[in-house]
């Protein structure tokens, strides 16, 4: 059933228990000396592990049993086993991270009954691990759109960070995809099965955020009527993502510093410290720089976050993206009332190309979705479009026609099949019959820059690999990219 680890000094008590749980059918690893176990515990990887406090024989003592115990990959449960008069340490072990613990003497049913119900527990987080691999590839970064040489440059930054427990500052104006980039590297990184949890600073008043990142004890203030766990304790084993961290107060700002210095919590009301493992992304839309000179923002705990950057370019920047991001959200997220992913004009598109953008892709995504719910085809138009956007529609042609760079329905997969690559069909430029004709250098072009985007997204935007899938060398990838941008140029404002 389950991989036991047991150590305890005194023989007697390690056969007894050894017996007792080998007839409930677990495989035992039984020692008396703490050193010998310690070293054991990375070649056994039990699932629980039983310890008492006190190892006189052996120079380790049981704390740095659980210390090691829960930083295995994935962590062992702990069960302490401790002398009367020690329940004060038991206390502290809970803390730091025991599961129960045992008070000697005790009988043997209630240390089976502690060790059954140690291990439904473990049952049951390991459901949640298996529900929470399920979402993970929501937030594999194939799902996060962008080809332009500065989301390449994301994405290599996210891979190579992702699975380090450096503490990261996500910098970008609002919409440029901060919280996506926060899930993905904590999705991609060995903490995936451990809570991810997202809080926004500048969402409550210092007392609320205060007690809501390091929890109180009952009694702390008018209102506390229980203890509560902090979000730092919530998110032991996993990730804290502080968005807009730049609305911390400055009480609050040397509070998460000496968290990240000590990796302890101290509850607000409670003088105890309390170990935690969890690694910090932050985020911010205003430069901290900025902040520092002003004296609103510290600047020792500006050098903690800001450990490695990762700055998300505004939309504005990377213009060529916005193809992309349409086909993106027309096929994968917003769906047309007859179960086929919506298309776009050209014309549709052209406007929404040229637009600066302010609010990013949240914007984009919003007027997408606006324009989904006003659309009385299946085709989206100029005229579906935000007013706003409209008015610069007098500078692009006025065709009708469906622009190739999103898949037509009779071609596109059900709208919701999930592939990372279904960003750009290839066979989807297929003007539909009727409606007029480009020249076939046009045509050509854009099935081109479609396969190209296509690939691109289902690599994740790495350009090796994405060239060895189509069978063309980097440079010729390369060259085929600077000729789309021109070509593309050329489409939103000639004919
Ligand atoms: N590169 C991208 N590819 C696909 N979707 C994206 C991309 N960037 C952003 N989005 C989408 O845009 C919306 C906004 O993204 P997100 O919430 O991550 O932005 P943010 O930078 O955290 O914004 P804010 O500063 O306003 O909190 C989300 O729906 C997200 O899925
Ligand atoms: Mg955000």
């Amino acid at each position: 059933m389950a991989r036991v680890l047991l150590v305890d000094d005194e023989l007697t008590m390690v056969q007894m228990v050894t017996e007792m749980l080998r007839a409930e059918g677990h495989e035992l690893f039984p020692f008396t000396n703490g050193n010998a176990a310690l070293a054991a515990l990375e070649t056994t990887a039990p699932e629980l592990v039983i310890t008492d406090l006190y190892l006189e024989k052996g120079r380790a003592h049981g704390l740095d049993i659980l210390q090691k115990a829960r930083a295995l990959n994935p962590p062992a449960l702990v069960i302490m086993i401790t002398a009367f008069g020690t329940i004060e340490t038991a206390v502290e072990a809970m803390k730091k991270g025991a599961y129960d613990y045992l008070e000697k003497p005790f009988k043997l049913e209630e240390l089976k009954l502690c060790v059954r119900r140690a291990l439904s527990y473990n049952e049951a987080i390991s459901e949640n691990l298996f529900l929470r691999k399920q979402l993970k590839h929501r937030y594999q970064l194939s799902q996060i759109i962008g080809a332009s040489a500065p989301m390449q440059a994301v994405f290599r930054m996210v891979e190579r960070v992702a699975d380090t427990d450096s503490t990261i500052l996500i910098l970008g104006e609002s919409g440029t995809g901060k919280e996506l980039v926060a899930r993905a590297l904590h999705f991609n990184s060995r903490r995936q099965f451990a809570p991810f949890i997202p809080i926004n600073c500048s969402a409550m008043p210092e007392n609320l955020l205060e007690s809501e990142l390091f929890g109180h004890r009952k009694g702390a203030f008018t209102g506390a009527v229980a203890d509560k766990k902090g979000l730092f304790q919530e998110a032991d084993g996993g990730t804290l993502f502080l968005d807009e961290v730049a609305s911390m107060s400055p009480m609050l700002q040397s509070r998460l510093l000496r968290v990240l210095q000590e990796k302890e919590v101290r509850r607000v009301g409670d003088n105890l410290p309390i170990s935690v493992n969890v690694r910090v992304l932050a985020a911010t839309n205003e430069p901290l720089e900025k902040r520092i000179k002003e004296g609103s923002f510290r600047e020792d705990l500006y050098y903690r976050l800001n450990v490695i950057s990762i700055a998300l370019p505004p939309l504005r920047e990377r213009q060529d993206d916005v193809p992309l991001l349409v086909a993106h959200f027309l096929r994968d997220k917003l769906h047309s009332r007859t179960g086929h992913p919506f298309q776009i004009t050209r014309q549709a598109m052209a406007v929404l190309c040229q637009h600066p953008w302010p609010g990013n892709v949240r914007e984009l995504e919003n007027a997408l979705e606006r324009a989904c719910a006003l659309s009385e085809s299946a085709v989206l138009q100029l005229v579906d479009l935000p007013p706003a956007l409209q008015s610069g529609a007098s500078q692009v042609t006025a065709s009708t026609e469906v622009d190739p760079r999103v898949g037509s329905a009779a071609l596109a997969k059900p709208s919701n099949a999930e592939s990372p690559g279904a960003t750009l069909g290839p066979s989807s430029g297929r003007p539909a019959s009727g409606t007029p004709v480009d020249s076939l250098k046009t045509f050509l072009r854009d099935q081109e820059q479609s396969y190209l985007g296509r690939a691109l997204a289902q690599t994740g935007g790495d350009k090796e690999k994405a060239a060895a899938l189509l069978g063309i060398s980097l440079a010729t990838l390369y060259r085929k990219m600077a000729g789309e941008e021109g070509a593309r140029a050329g489409t939103a404002s000639s004919a």
